[in-house]
């Protein structure tokens, strides 16, 4: 459905709540605009004043069935009354273990083992207690604009604003090297920076900071998602394989933002035909309710009994809502959609590149696409207030959109969108862009 915005937002509900939020939530988070939901349906919103927005957020990527879809909804009902939480680290349940079995049928072959957790920042954990334990090893290498979690391993390997970061170290020993950004390449990169950031991890690091042989694992994003939506050249993360091969080092691909057919495929670390060592997911996996997985091969998922577990991990309630939402994701086309949308969406994306001199690149893989805003094409300045204010007047106009990185817009929408949703996503943004682009050049 179209938005119908019928008062401004904030509207005085909105008002109101965000007031009483203020005094007593803690305010460390940072939302993009005034937005207080009510319900939410498909690719909708609505906000406790009574007005309806087209989402392209997908709540950060969550939502990839849609919001509330029916049978998402049923499965949560149905298993509410029979078993919530089953105990599953002491006693066990089928429906977790089937919802394991119904995963690695997804998976490349030989990631046939699952542990599970309740977020993303949990399933990097484990994946990075496995690596050490696995491997005997301390180090991790991850990547500059990475972002992997909250918690203190998954803190130590992100590294894409310093405020997520400052006045929480001491950090466990990262190390943090440049990504493939075909669009920023590292400084001293060219055009091949895929190549160039591969090598100066064994040129320059594994050569002067860390013997490569004291490196568990290398943890990377196969798109970059907080970091800005940044797709890297398809050989990155092969280049990356062979490293690890070359030093027994694990490959971690964090899919929690990129896995769940965001790029079009399961795993986005299946378009360079790559199989990790192990897998984080999170976010769409639970279909909206907390839940984190992490998947390794039998072989290196062979930490003794006691070594690992969560309370929570494998609830009833997430593995009814994860069935179903690998069943509406094994629909036939529903990958394949993805792809189209994704396609059209890009397309839309660079004709406004062309229009708006505000915009310095877009970028994308199947639903995972991002606008970079710069205030100026040649040094690639990064207009973040005009961003912002881009997002606002959006958001005013009934689309949402969330901010990624410096100065990039993030298009993450329900993978169920359809053409007519992109249409208007599209058009709200050449209005928003046109009026923020012109504050810009009056300032000239
Ligand atoms: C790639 C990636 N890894 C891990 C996380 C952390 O997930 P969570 O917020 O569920 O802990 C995120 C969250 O945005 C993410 O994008």
């Amino acid at each position: 459905m179209e938005p119908a915005i019928v008062v401004k937002p904030p509207g005085p509900n909105a008002r109101q709540i965000l007031e009483r939020d203020a005094k007593v939530i803690a305010q460390s988070m940072i939302r993009e605009y005034p937005l207080v939901l009510q319900k939410a349906k498909g690719m909708n919103l609505w906000d406790v004043d009574g007005n309806r927005y087209l989402d392209f957020t997908a709540g950060i990527s969550v939502m990839n069935v849609g919001w509330n879809h029916p049978k998402v909804v049923k499965a949560i009902r149905e298993q509410a009354g029979q078993l919530s939480h089953g105990a599953f680290l002491d006693f066990c349940s089928e429906l977790p273990v089937r919802f394991a079995e119904e995963l690695v049928r997804l998976l490349p072959r030989g990631l046939d083992r699952v542990s599970l957790s309740n977020s993303g920042a949990e399933s990097v954990e484990a994946a990075m207690k496995l690596a050490r334990h696995h491997t005997g090893r301390n180090f991790f290498i991850s990547f500059l604009g990475g972002f992997h979690g909250r918690t203190y391993g998954a803190l130590s390997l992100t590294a894409g604003k310093t405020v997520q970061r400052a006045r929480f170290g001491p950090f466990l020993p990262v190390i943090h090297v440049p990504y493939a950004n075909p669009y920023r390449p590292p400084r001293g990169c060219g055009p091949t920076c895929d190549l160039d950031a591969v090598a100066y991890l064994e040129e320059e690091i594994f050569r002067r900071e860390v013997d490569p042989r004291e490196v568990a694992a290398i943890v990377v994003e196969p798109v970059q998602g907080e970091g800005g939506y940044i797709v890297p050249p398809l050989s990155f993360m092969k280049r990356l394989r062979g490293i690890c091969d070359r030093y027994g080092i694990l490959l971690i691909s964090d899919e929690v933002q990129s896995g769940c057919y965001r790029t079009g495929r399961f795993l986005a670390c299946e378009h360079s035909g790559v199989v990790p060592d192990i897998v984080c997911l999170a976010k769409a996996i639970g279909g909206g309710i907390p839940m984190g997985v992490t998947v390794a091969s039998d072989e290196v998922m062979s930490w003794p009994r006691g070594a690992h577990a969560s309370t929570f991990g494998g609830n009833n309630i997430a593995a009814a809502a994860a069935l179903a939402v690998l069943e509406i994701m094994g629909e036939p086309d529903f990958a394949r959609r993805v792809v189209d949308r994704g396609k059209m969406l890009l397309r839309g994306l660079e004709r406004l590149k062309r229009k708006h001199p505000l915009v310095g690149d877009v970028r994308g893989l199947g639903l995972m696409c991002g606008m970079e805003l710069v205030l100026d094409r040649d040094t690639k300045e990064p207009a973040t207030a005009e961003r912002n204010a881009v997002l606002h007047g959006a958001f005013e106009s009934g689309v949402t959109f969330l901010s990624a990185g410096y100065s990039a817009i993030r298009f993450s929408p329900p993978l169920i969108l359809g053409r007519r949703d992109i249409g208007i996503a599209l058009q709200t943004l050449d209005s928003a862009l046109a009026r923020v682009g012109e504050g810009v050049s009056k300032n000239d």
